[in-house]
C-alpha cells in the first residue's frame, strides 16, 4: 500500500513546522554553487504545500530565512529574496486555486521593500481563502520573537492596559506572532542535522520531531507522508502516563446519549 493510503485522516497534526536544510549541500554534492540548491529547493516546497493541501492539514510553517540568514554573503542573500519574489508570484494562482492563506511570521521590516510589498500582496490576495494556511518563517528567529514579546508586555503594562498578574503562560502566547495558530505538532528537519535552530522555541515545547537525512531540494511528497505516519504511530502524553491517555481516549470514545 502507498504510504500515503496508510495515512490516518482523522488523526493528522493540525500543524506541521519545516526546517529546511541542505541546499547549500546538495548544490556542493552537485558541483554547483549554493543558489542553485535554493533554487531546487523552491520545487520542494512546492511539493510540501501540494502534500500538506490535498491531506487537509490546517497550517503548515516553513523557515524561509533566519534573523541568522543576514549573515550569510549579499548575493546569496539577495538570491534568496529574489526566488521568494518569484516563487510567490509564480505560485499565487495555484494558492487561489487550491484555497490556501498565505501568512509570514518574523520581522518583514529587515526584508528589502519589493519583498515586503509582494508578500503584503499575496497576503492580502489570501486573505479569505479558507483551506490550509502557509506560514512563511522570514527573518524569523525564536529568541527575537519572544524578545519582542516581552517588549510589547512590559509596554502594555506601562500603559496600564495589562497587570504584572495577568502575564501568564496563555497571555504571553497570546503576544507571540504565532498568536492565531495551534502550536505544530510535528516538526520536520531535513538534512540529517538534529538541531532546532532559533526556531519556534516557544511553540515546539510538545512537538513531535521529525528527522530525516535528506537534502531539503530532494524532499518529495512522499518524505512528507513518511513524517506525517511516524507522527501517528507515536504516543503523545503531554506530561501524562500511558494509562491516564489511554482513559482519556476511552472518555473520548464512548457515546454520549
Ligand atoms: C537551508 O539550506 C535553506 C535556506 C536557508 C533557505 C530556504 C529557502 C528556499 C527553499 C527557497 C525559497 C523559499 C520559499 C518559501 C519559496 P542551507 O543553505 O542552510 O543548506 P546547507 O546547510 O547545506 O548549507
Amino acid at each position: 500500500m502507498e504510504i500515503k493510503e496508510q495515512i490516518n485522516r482523522e488523526k493528522l497534526p493540525g500543524h506541521v513546522a519545516v526546517i529546511m536544510d541542505g541546499n547549500g549541500r546538495w548544490a556542493r554534492k552537485q558541483g554547483f554553487v549554493r543558489v542553485k540548491g535554493h533554487e531546487k529547493g523552491v520545487g520542494a516546497v512546492k511539493a510540501t504545500v501540494e502534500a500538506a493541501a490535498e491531506l487537509g492539514i490546517r497550517y503548515l510553517t516553513l523557515f524561509a530565512f533566519s534573523t541568522e540568514n543576514w549573515n550569510r554573503p549579499k548575493y546569496e542573500i539577495d538570491a534568496l529574496m529574489k526566488l521568494l519574489v518569484q516563487a510567490i508570484n509564480n505560485e499565487m494562482e495555484s494558492l487561489m486555486e487550491n484555497n490556501i492563506r498565505l501568512t509570514v511570521i518574523g520581522d518583514l521590516q529587515a526584508l528589502p521593500p519589493k519583498s515586503q510589498r509582494e508578500l503584503l500582496k499575496a497576503i492580502g490576495t489570501t486573505s479569505n481563502n479558507t483551506g490550509l494556511t502557509l506560514v512563511l518563517a522570514l527573518s524569523y528567529s525564536s529568541r527575537w520573537e519572544i524578545v519582542e514579546t516581552c517588549r510589547k508586555v512590559v509596554e502594555e503594562v506601562q500603559k496600564g492596559n495589562m497587570k504584572p498578574e495577568e502575564i501568564d503562560v496563555h497571555s504571553f502566547a497570546s503576544m507571540l506572532t504565532t498568536t492565531d495558530m495551534p502550536d505544530p505538532e510535528l516538526l520536520i528537519r531535513t538534512s540529517g542535522e538534529y538541531r532546532i535552530s532559533n526556531f519556534l522555541l516557544w511553540q515546539i515545547a510538545y512537538t513531535e520531531l521529525y528527522f530525516t537525512s535528506t537534502l531539503w531540494p530532494d524532499f518529495t511528497k512522499e518524505e512528507f507522508h513518511k513524517a506525517i505516519l511516524d507522527y501517528q504511530n507515536r504516543e503523545r502524553r503531554f506530561g501524562l502516563t500511558s494509562e491516564q491517555i489511554n482513559q482519556v481516549e476511552a472518555t473520548k470514545k464512548k457515546p454520549t446519549k
